[in-house]
């Protein structure tokens, strides 16, 4: 596992929202690249709330799964997040792109956040936020 985190969360937790993720991936709507991806938030409180990649057309308006779970989360009030897990089928586990780790550092900076190829769904890695966006942007208001 790679990165450290104060709080771990149990190995069935793990495995429930990893399961979660790959269930969500069921939902994507991948026709243009096919890569399907599922993502699942864990709030404080136990909850799960997930989401699926979405593609468009116009390409640019294609929006990823963890962001779609971020936002179908923040939207039903849910907040508090300690973990997200993202699952497809890629090789060591899809990596979030560079605009949902800067979703994920305005919303969820304290999630642990867990990786995992769908086809190998027990080898999890394990980032910080932090990790993954050194030095985010955080705040506009002038100094
Ligand atoms: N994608 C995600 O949903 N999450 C990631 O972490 C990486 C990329 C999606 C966006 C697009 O639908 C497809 O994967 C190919 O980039």
């Amino acid at each position: 596992m790679a990165g450290k985190n104060k709080t771990e969360i149990s190995s069935q937790a793990l495995s429930r929202l990893i399961n979660a993720a790959a269930k969500a991936r069921e939902g994507a709507v991948a026709p243009y690249s096919k890569f399907r991806v599922g993502a699942a938030l864990l709030t404080k409180g136990g909850e799960i709330i997930t989401g699926a990649n979405v593609e468009s057309a116009s390409y640019g308006l294609t929006c990823c799964a963890e962001r779609v779970a971020l936002f179908n989360a923040l939207t039903s009030g849910r907040r508090n997040f300690i973990a997200v897990a993202v699952v497809a089928r890629a090789e060591g586990g899809p990596m979030p792109c560079g605009a949902c780790r800067q979703l994920l550092a305005e919303y969820a900076s304290e999630a642990k956040v867990y990786v995992a190829d769908s086809r190998r769904s027990k080898a999890v890695k394990q980032f910080s936020v932090r990790e993954l966006l050194p030095g985010a942007f955080l705040d506009f208001r002038p100094a």
